[in-house]
């Protein structure tokens, strides 16, 4: 079947490339005319009296008005200030036009503005007076945590859960040569767009249920829509595919818009080959749920602007910096097409009712937005050979005195909205020129006095009484910022140090591994006359294990409680040999029956059972052993430690007991998570209560421990019985579907996948809280949390 959506996609874009030559010409006329200065200098007359102050009445002291950067303490300074509501409210007007194309001095959306700024201010003076003990380590990092609990209360945790894993997945995915971080933060934003748009346009008669549907259908739309962000806008713009690449993909995306149906991705070869493979799919997984879930309505007008985004970006992208003949047209032309088309598409994905003028004012403000961003990513596509308006003026103004100045341009473009879109609305006046001095600022900050002031030196001659009067505001001006961009400024903070500390906590994991791995073997002392045993346990040993509970001891052991690495070794090795034993039995026929463990045959099934059987026992035995060369530490607390690490394998055996017994039957949930603690989290917990114990730290420090282990082993297990259905069995070196064949009863086969996973992030978030009441030096049990819910093995 050839179905064709886009009957004729050269007229749809011929049309709407009219459109914008219409609004060009009106524009180009303003700006020739120069009436943009006359009267954007009349409307900045009115909005400095609010923000310019005479120094001798100074709105702060000095020492205040030094605004700090951390999001926390610049919210406490805002209360202090008393300048939250306004700020929030300029921030939130904001949204509203650019985002939602509102016309924001109508009384319904300044209601909705009014409410949201309510809730937003009591959110953060809360924020600010909770503090949470040890922020100083885990503000910079993502609080997972808080995300879920949000979400919860509006019902979205299922596809938060879900776009959890899907930024996870895109993180690994997105190979070097582009921007990890970016495509996360795109990915965010847009879907927090999505979000707002479909729940302002909600009615608010919904039932709960409606309501969280809907809600979680916006986020894996917004998702979907936002995917095309970093895997096909951005992926064409880097040199990560070689051009016969990108020409291919580049024709897949445009047949996949044309006929409403993705082409089959062909034979791939090279190094993209599996990157390649993994975008496409999901990309076609994206479009599949956008289509599902598409109305007839808005289907046409879907197809047409999804059409108009990537073609001009296309158009775009095939201009090169070395051509010196294009007009003024070619420049300005996509620029308004692919901003606005960006911003009209997510309208036709979501079921918004109609909204007048919305269509028209996106379409007006979008160049806007544009010509900022351009502004601010002037340097960086000069060297990266971007034609942006601003570039190609930057490099041929001096040759070609027609091409139009962008930054001239963009003011008129603020004039035009100010006062033909938004019809001098005081609100929209008062917004629009405090985001174009905040934008300055922020480029003066972010590429220094003096790039900043050579940029102005080429774009800022069209005038040169207004160019002075926006330096001085630049300069001057007070209370111009925006929400939306602390947000932006802490999300890039946070997914940067997310990586770092991913990264170092790899490299930790690593490194201790090694260490490990080279002493666990058990040694073949010469009186012992059958080797038979010591090769089984070693056979087991020198499997691919993570090591998990060792390398948790170490990490404890060495960098939290200061304790000296050999002194400790031998607890490693005990408790790698308890796990180990565990899992021998947990395999044999009479438990889980199974053939492959750590990418191998199985003990059982290399040796027989009887032997596996003594192995386990003699490794248990071992382990006690083991214990006993704890030479540096007193008899008192090496007795402590054996008497703890005996109870230990006592309720190991116990919860196998309970995981057996529970074969074919349906547990309730506290059966579930008792046979879980039993099973998993015990092991666990004795890997962060045995170093504890060497360490002498005080009951209540253990009791935390204790209580994060228990929580944190439990997510352990259901990551565990996820992967049972999910995972990779060439990633996991044992088979899926292991609990199924068995009727074992885990979380997965009896509460089912999507519970499952509430269930595992609802235990991560009770472990991530007794964290904050633990007094640690490092973020690596942070670290730890997180690795055990996204692990792929
Ligand atoms: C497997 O433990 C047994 C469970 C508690 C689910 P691990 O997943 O830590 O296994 P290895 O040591 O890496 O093989
Ligand atoms: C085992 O749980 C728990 C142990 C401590 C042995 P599972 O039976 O689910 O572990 P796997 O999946 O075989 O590793
Ligand atoms: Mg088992
Ligand atoms: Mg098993
Ligand atoms: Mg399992």
């Amino acid at each position: 079947m050839n179905e064709v959506i886009l009957k004729n996609p050269e007229q749809t874009y011929k049309s709407a490339e009219n459109q914008a030559k219409a609004y060009f010409q009106t524009l180009f006329e303003q700006y020739q005319e120069k009436t943009f200065v006359k009267k954007l200098i009349h409307d900045f007359q009115i909005w400095k009296k609010n923000h310019v102050f005479s120094p001798i009445v100074p709105f702060f002291s000095k020492k205040e008005a030094a605004a700090p950067k951390n999001h926390k303490q610049y919210v406490k300074w805002l209360i202090k200030a008393g300048q939250l509501e306004r700020y929030l409210h300029r921030s939130v007007s904001y949204i509203f036009m650019r985002d939602l194309g509102k016309n924001i001095n109508e009384p319904e959306t300044q209601k909705r503005i009014n409410a949201i700024v309510n809730e937003l201010r009591k959110n953060l003076i809360k924020e600010t007076e909770q503090t949470k003990q040890m922020s100083h380590i885990y503000h910079k990092t993502f609080d997972w945590a808080k995300i879920y609990q949000d979400a919860k209360k509006d019902g979205m945790e299922v596809a938060i859960i879900w776009l959890i894993e899907k930024l996870q997945h895109v993180a690994k995915l997105i190979p070097d040569g582009m921007d990890r971080e970016e495509a996360q933060r795109k990915l965010i934003k847009i879907v927090a767009g999505v979000l707002i748009q479909e729940r302002e346009d909600m009615p608010t008669d919904l039932s709960p249920e409606e309501r969280s549907k809907r809600l979680n259908r916006a986020i894996k739309l917004g998702y979907a829509y936002g995917l095309t962000y970093p895997y096909i806008d951005d992926l064409l713009d880097s040199n990560v595919l070689s051009e016969v690449e990108q020409s291919r993909f580049s024709d897949l995306i445009r047949t996949t818009i044309i006929t409403g149906k993705a082409p089959e991705l062909g034979e791939w070869s090279g190094k993209n080959k599996s990157f390649i493979e993994q975008v496409y799919t999901e990309l076609c997984n994206a479009f599949e749920l956008i289509q599902q879930n598409q109305r007839s309505e808005t289907k046409e007008k879907f197809y047409e602007q999804a059409y108009i985004f990537f073609h001009s970006q296309e158009v775009d992208r095939k201009k090169t910096l070395a051509n010196p003949n294009y007009s003024n047209e070619d420049l300005f032309i996509p620029v308004i097409l692919k901003s606005s088309a960006s911003r009209l598409i997510v309208r036709t994905i979501l079921s918004a009712p109609e909204d007048k003028g919305f269509d028209k004012r996106i379409f007006y403000y979008g160049v806007y937005n544009q010509l900022a961003d351009d502004l601010t990513d002037m340097f960086k596509d000069l060297e990266s050979g971007a034609v942006t308006p601003y570039t190609y003026y930057y490099k041929y103004h001096k040759v070609r005195s027609d091409l139009i100045n962008p930054f001239a341009l963009y003011w008129t473009v603020i004039a035009y909205l100010i006062h033909n879109v938004y019809q001098s609305d005081d609100l929209a006046r008062e917004v629009i020129l405090n985001r174009a001095i905040n934008s300055l600022k922020r480029l003066k900050v972010r590429v220094g006095n003096k790039k900043y002031k050579e940029i102005m030196r080429i774009f800022s001659n069209f005038d040169l009484q207004f160019n002075k009067l926006i330096q001085s505001f630049v300069d001057k001006a007070q209370d111009v910022d925006f929400y939306d961009k602390l947000l932006r400024d802490q999300m890039i903070a946070t997914l940067k140090n997310e990586e770092l500390a991913r990264e170092d906590f790899s490299k930790i994991v690593k490194a201790v591994r090694k260490k490990i791995n080279f002493a666990l073997l058990i040694e073949k002392k010469n009186e012992i006359p059958n080797k038979t045993i010591i090769d089984a346990a070693n056979y087991s040993l020198e499997g691919d294990g993570k090591r998990l509970r060792p390398i948790i001891t170490w990490v404890m052991a060495v960098k939290e409680y200061a304790l000296h690495e050999e002194a400790i070794f031998p607890l490693l090795k005990s408790l790698e040999y308890m796990h180990t034993a565990s899992l021998i039995f947990d395999d044999l026929p009479a438990q889980d029956n199974a053939t492959i463990r750590r990418g191998r045959p199985t003990l059982h099934e290399v040796y027989n059972t009887a032997i596996a059987e003594l192995t386990g026992l003699f490794m248990t035995q071992k382990a006690v052993e083991e214990q006993t060369n704890l030479k540096n530490f007193t008899s008192d607390v090496v007795l402590r430690l054996i008497q703890y690490s005996s109870e230990t394998i006592q309720k190991m055996c116990v919860g196998q007991a309970m995981d057996l017994n529970a074969k074919g039957k349906h547990l309730t949930l506290d059966e579930l998570n008792k046979m879980c603690l039993y099973k998993t989290g015990i092991g666990f917990e004795a890997s962060l209560v045995l170093p504890a114990i060497l360490a002498c730290v005080d009951e209540k420090e253990m009791d935390g421990l204790k209580q994060f282990a228990k929580h944190a082993g439990i997510a352990f297990q259901i990551k565990d019985d996820l992967l049972d259905v999910e995972g990779n069995q060439h990633l996991l070196g044992k088979p899926i579907g292991q609990d199924e064949g068995n009727k074992s009863s885990t979380f997965v086969s009896i509460l089912g996948v999507e519970e499952a996973k509430k269930m595992m992030w609802e235990h991560y978030c009770l472990a991530d809280e007794a964290l904050q009441h633990l007094p640690l030096k490092t973020p690596f049990l942070k670290q730890l949390l997180n690795y055990f819910v996204h692990r792929d093995h």
